[in-house]
């Protein structure tokens, strides 16, 4: 038996490598995705030598990350529930798919995962690879051991050489998920709403308060729904979102205190900071609202909640989600040109916008008198919409209704 494991190189994954090999009698692989989540991942590759693997994967998928993943879900302007910009959610996927083919390309009948039987990331990984290969299984080993309490896991741990951290030794005060586009931290002494959130929870935005007091303009380029270039410069699509993390860590931009509603039916409060991907969506709106067609718009924005609830609930490789993106994506195709930003104290403001494919027409917006629109069409256009209303308060009226 073989089984490829999403391995992070920290406790709880070691610990599941080591338990994967004894319980299941299985050679385990690993696979260690460099997300951008800022984690050395040389002890990732140590650790797995030391626990006998000879398959280990160390990939690093940054790029493929952005332009695949969270530019399409930029394309849709995707928040859930009003707010959550969906940065643990767009991972999971791609994590999935590398899965998939690391299982294939090493002949394992299995892959295996570190997320627990209460959240939503089982359901993303393990919906992700049944879409990619019905025949592969999952291995979820939280749903399974007993080792459900963080005692057990260190007793575990040790018993069995695991290097254990002096700093893991106790209770990590919180659960964190990194990567490029964003953290969250969740549970243990965040799990009170009532209960603001200690400065120790931020780990990569400075408080507002703290930001600079001089504001700071930046211009980001778009080509088609997807950023190009900071004030001029072309980047790739990892680039552009290193440089605008590092903006929004200045300034303060991107952190949100949420009581959110998982899949499995709990609600969990969480905080998340994602910084230049806050400056990314107010940017991307910022295009749109030049270049898009006010029927395409607000059609986008009727299937956006749609698309953020697929993309949280892990139905990314769905054929509904495939369908929107396709529809979205077609929307994107003039959505080019420049938005200018200002950015000061946890705030991201559009402050200009300009492109070669603007609908905006300042001949027809005009106070000033002017050659292309006449004011009179509108006194019929206003005649006829209020027909009906005419007519309904008309019946009012006979009916004696108020
Ligand atoms: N609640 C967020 C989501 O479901 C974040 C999950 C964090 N995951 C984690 N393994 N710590 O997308
Ligand atoms: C987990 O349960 O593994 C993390 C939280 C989540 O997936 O929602």
């Amino acid at each position: 038996k073989k089984i490829v494991l999403a391995y992070s190189g920290g406790l709880d994954t070691s610990v599941i490598l080591k338990w994967l090999q004894d319980h299941y009698d299985a050679e385990v692989v690993t696979f260690t995705a460099d997300l951008g989540q800022g984690e050395e991942l040389a002890p990732a590759r140590r650790k797995a030598e030391k626990a006998g693997v000879k398959e280990i994967y160390i990939d690093d998928l940054r790029e493929e990350f952005v332009r695949d993943y969270c530019f399409p879900m930029v394309r849709a302007n995707a928040v859930y529930e009003g707010q959550y910009l969906l940065g643990t959610s767009i991972a999971r996927p791609l994590i999935a798919k590398r899965l998939v083919e690391i299982a294939h390309e090493t002949g394992a009948d299995a892959v295996a995962h570190g997320a627990t039987g209460k959240g939503n990331d089982q359901v993303r990984f393990e919906l992700g690879v049944a879409a990619l290969d019905p025949d592969l299984k999952c291995i979820a080993p939280w749903r399974e051991w007993d080792l459900n309490s963080r005692t057990k896991l260190i007793e575990y741990a040790e018993a069995n050489g695991i290097e254990v951290a002096k700093d893991k030794r106790g209770e990590a005060p919180f659960s964190v998920d990194a990567n490029l586009w964003h953290t969250s931290s969740e549970g243990k002494i965040l799990e009170d709403p009532a209960e603001e959130a200690s400065d120790i929870v931020y780990q990569r935005t400075n408080a507002p308060e703290d930001a600079p007091d001089t504001p700071e303009y930046i211009t980001i380029g778009f080509e088609r729904g997807d950023a190009v270039s900071i004030n001029g410069k072309p980047l790739s699509p990892a680039t552009v979102l290193t440089k605008l993390n590092e903006y929004g860590r200045i300034h303060g931009i991107g952190r949100l205190d949420l009581v959110e509603n998982r899949f499995v039916g709990m609600k969990s409060r969480g905080i998340y900071e994602t910084p230049g991907g806050t400056i990314l969506m107010m940017a991307h709106r910022g295009i749109e609202q030049i270049t898009l067609d006010r029927g395409a718009m607000h059609l986008k924005d009727e299937l956006m909640p749609r698309y953020a609830k697929l993309l949280y609930e892990g139905f990314w490789f769905s054929p509904e989600r495939e369908m929107l993106q396709a529809a979205i994506d077609h929307s994107q195709r003039h959505v080019t040109g420049e938005v200018r930003l200002k950015l000061y104290k946890g705030s991201v403001t559009v402050v200009g916008r300009s492109s070669p494919a603007t609908l905006y027409s300042l001949a027809h917006v005009t106070f000033e008198e002017d050659m292309v629109y006449d004011q009179k069409d509108a006194e019929g256009f206003i005649r006829l919409n209020a027909l009906r209303l005419k007519l309904m308060a008309r019946r009012k009226r006979v009916l004696g209704e108020n």
